[in-house]
């Protein structure tokens, strides 16, 4: 079974996930592709387009925001999609994963309605409860340590097993957390104050803090921090994933005036000194 794992991470969860995945599902047998959408979306659409055909599943990955897919990856998607419009024909089923810090309502189901599109339905979808990676700056009680993050991680590899089963043996699960609840929780989340394309405006620089050393605005997915004169500007372009307030080196960027405390979040840490984000 050739699968195409097509994921965004913003501050390294999803990518985690996906590597595992990969790690699991080929000791099983099957081939998997990983491409991290916010590759090709500057490249453009071509390579991907041919390795969505070419494959036997597409699985899609996102951290969950507000019970959504961040706007990238319905970019991506509605790409792929325009990319196929010359009669080319992908897969039927698709699978979704998606990590999430508490609650997800049906999180995982918002892409359905653009896969049917595509003639794809969705087979198996979970979520995988992972690290925080917006908190609130002023709260220290309860930090997150390397110890916290690995049991975590153990937990969610020990979910993530059943998954690949149920994927590379071609089955169904498809789990919308806590049923119609959550369902309803996730409509709640979705019409209540929007997160998307609103969080930019409440992102700046500490002033004492930045050196303008330029890393978020290299590593930020949608190229949305500009450079104006000796300050930092974000723009609507954000897919709000907290990536360059998890990752500058100074914790320099804050959110409604508001810098991460020392010591509030690990992942970034953890993850950065396994590799992400890669560049
Ligand atoms: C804008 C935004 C909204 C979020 N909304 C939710 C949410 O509704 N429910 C939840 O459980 N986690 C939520 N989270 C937490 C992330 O989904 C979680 O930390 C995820 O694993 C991050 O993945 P990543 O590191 O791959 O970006 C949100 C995070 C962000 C940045
Ligand atoms: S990564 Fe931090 S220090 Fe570097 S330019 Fe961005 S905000 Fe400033
Ligand atoms: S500006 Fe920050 S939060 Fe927005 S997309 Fe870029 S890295 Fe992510």
């Amino acid at each position: 079974m050739r699968i195409l794992l097509c994921y965004f991470s913003g501050t390294g969860n999803t990518w985690w996930l996906c590597n595992r995945f990969k790690e699991m599902a080929e000791e099983r047998g099957a081939e998997v592709t990983l491409r991290a959408m916010d590759e090709f979306l500057p490249k453009g659409m071509g390579a991907i387009v041919s390795e969505w055909c070419d494959s036997d599943v597409i699985g899609l990955a996102y951290p969950v925001h507000s019970s959504d897919a961040p706007p990238l990856v319905y970019r991506f998607l509605q790409d792929v999609a325009e990319g196929m419009e010359d009669g080319r024909r992908g897969p039927e089923h698709a699978f979704v994963l998606t990590t999430m810090q508490s609650f997800s309502g049906d999180g995982a189901l918002m892409l359905e309605d653009g896969l049917a599109k595509m003639g794809v339905r969705i087979r198996v979808s979970r979520d995988f409860r992972m690290s925080p990676n917006t908190g609130v700056p002023f709260l220290t009680f309860n930090p997150l340590t390397d110890e916290k993050l690995e049991r975590q991680m153990a937990r969610t590899l020990a979910e993530l097993e059943g998954t690949v089963d149920l994927v590379v043996q071609g089955k169904e699960m498809r789990k919308v957390q806590y049923g119609s609840f959550g369902r309803f929780n996730g409509w709640l989340q979705r019409v209540g104050p929007k997160w998307k394309n609103r969080t930019w405006r409440y992102f700046g620089a500490h002033p004492d803090r930045c050196t303008l050393c330029m890393l978020c605005v290299e590593q930020c997915p949608t190229g949305a921090i500009e450079l104006e004169g000796e300050e930092l500007r974000w723009t609507p372009e954000c897919t709000d994933c907290f990536r360059c307030y998890n990752f500058c080196p100074e914790r320099a960027v804050t959110v409604k005036g508001f810098a991460m405390r020392e010591g509030r979040h690990r992942q970034h840490i953890y993850f950065r000194d396994r590799g992400f984000p890669p560049g």
